[in-house]
């Protein structure tokens, strides 16, 4: 079976997850950023990262996510939202929709420091936009945030992903017997 890893990152957060994804996979794989990725016909099983901007995938992660079809895939992503959260949810589903024509195996979703540039925007030119002003509440996610993806999530990622390739392998074996 053979295993690639496609990720977008801006700021670092989903680079690491996509790391830890890559470890937990068997040979042969193939990690790549989405700009830099192959064409997805010749692997078996495709591990799709990206980070939640306004509400979905990343572009950069979406344009390589039209691309695959008629895979065994995972996705993987993080967002500064907590990933319990409705907005979480919603992000997962929109994220779905993008890669229809799959068959999703698992997904993993964790927060991710918001990038501090973004922080300062919406204490400053955003105060006055209910959706976007610092709120107390707002803070404390972000504050949360930061402190992620960490070792706990990385772990997780690695746990899940293993599993996942196990499951991939399995099912594309023909039934013995
Ligand atoms: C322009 C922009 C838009 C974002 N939109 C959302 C969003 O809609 N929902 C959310 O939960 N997080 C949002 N975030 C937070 C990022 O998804 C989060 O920080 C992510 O971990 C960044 O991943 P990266 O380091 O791989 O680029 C946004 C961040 C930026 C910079």
């Amino acid at each position: 079976m053979k295993t690639l890893v496609v990720y977008s990152s801006r700021t670092g957060n989903t680079k690491k997850v996509a790391e830890a994804v890559f470890e937990s996979l068997p040979e042969p794989k193939e990690l790549f950023a989405a700009a830099d990725a192959p064409d997805p016909e010749g692997y078996d099983f495709i591990a799709l990262g990206y980070w939640v901007d306004k509400g979905t995938a990343d572009a950069g992660a979406a344009g390589y996510m039209k691309r695959v079809k008629g895979k065994k895939i995972g996705l993987f992503g993080t967002l500064g939202a907590y990933p319990d959260s409705d907005h979480a949810r919603q992000c997962k589903e929109k994220v779905r929709d993008l890669v229809s024509g799959n068959e999703i195996l698992g997904e993993f979703l964790c927060q991710g420091r918001v990038d501090p540039e973004l922080i300062k925007l919406m204490e400053t030119k955003m105060k006055d936009d209910p959706h976007h002003s610092m709120t107390p509440e707002r803070r404390a996610r972000h504050e949360e945030a930061a402190k992620h993806p960490d070792e706990t999530d990385l772990a997780e990622a690695r746990k899940m992903f293993a599993r996942l390739a196990v499951l991939a392998a399995e099912e594309g074996q023909p039934c013995a017997g």
